[in-house]
């Protein structure tokens, strides 16, 4: 899709990717804070494809930034959620090109099974490039996230920009034992969900205006 000139200066104009997608997203809640999916996807893989490609073409970088989190304080969040659980397996569900929360899950317990899934094949192939590159013990599968067998798991983090979260976490809830940390709000309760607030709505697109 074509980025309208205002996004496409920003993403495109030499910024650190990160915090250029963090001046996209002022800029989209001066606007009003509406767009949908297709815009979404693009400002997000315009930023971590920038990051991924520069993994593929220089290494490791000095640190793996949370561009994401507009508020702060969303690492913590999960670690609080994961530090309670043993023998972490995690399902980490819309890894997207650059999967920096599986890196920086990975980071702070080594020791964790990591599968990242992403239903997008560029997404994927990335992903899976630059955690080769990182030497990272993280598997990667191309599936979409409601055909996931999710027993196997015992947390799954499913990302803000997935689509369709509600029936994806019913699902996981009803079939697995998992914890679940969902980025944004889904109309559910359970003793085994977690949500956290998101400006991303149910569609995976991003809404200021959402909780
Ligand atoms: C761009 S990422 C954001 C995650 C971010 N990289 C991180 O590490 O926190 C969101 C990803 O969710 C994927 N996605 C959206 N809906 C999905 C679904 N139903 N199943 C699998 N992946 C999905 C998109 O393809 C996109 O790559």
């Amino acid at each position: 899709m074509n980025l309208p000139a205002k996004y496409r200066e920003i993403i495109l104009g030499g910024s650190e990717p990160g915090e250029a997608y963090q001046k996209c997203m002022k800029t989209l809640t001066a606007d009003g804070g509406e767009i949908d999916y297709e815009l979404t996807e693009t400002i997000v893989y315009a930023t971590e494809a920038r990051y991924a490609t520069e993994i593929l073409a220089n290494g490791r970088p000095q640190r793996f930034w949370n561009f994401g989190d507009l508020e702060g304080g969303a690492d913590e969040r999960h670690y609080r959620i994961l530090d309670g659980i043993e023998h972490l397996d995690i399902a980490f569900v819309g890894s997207g090109p650059y999967p920096v929360s599986a890196f920086l899950i990975k980071t702070r317990y080594p020791t964790a099974r990591i599968t990242c899934i992403d239903n997008h094949i560029a997404a994927h192939i990335l992903a899976k490039a630059v955690i080769a590159k990182l030497g990272m013990d993280i598997v990667t599968r191309f599936e979409d996230a409601i055909d996931v067998d999710y027993r196997p798991f015992n947390a799954v983090v499913v990302a803000a920009m997935v689509s369709g979260k509600r029936d994806l976490i019913e699902k996981i809830l009803e079939t697995s034992d998992a914890t679940v940390i969902v980025r944004g709000r889904v109309n559910l309760n359970h003793e085994r969900l977690i949500q956290l607030g998101s400006t991303f709505r149910d569609d995976g697109s991003f809404g200021a205006n959402t909780s």
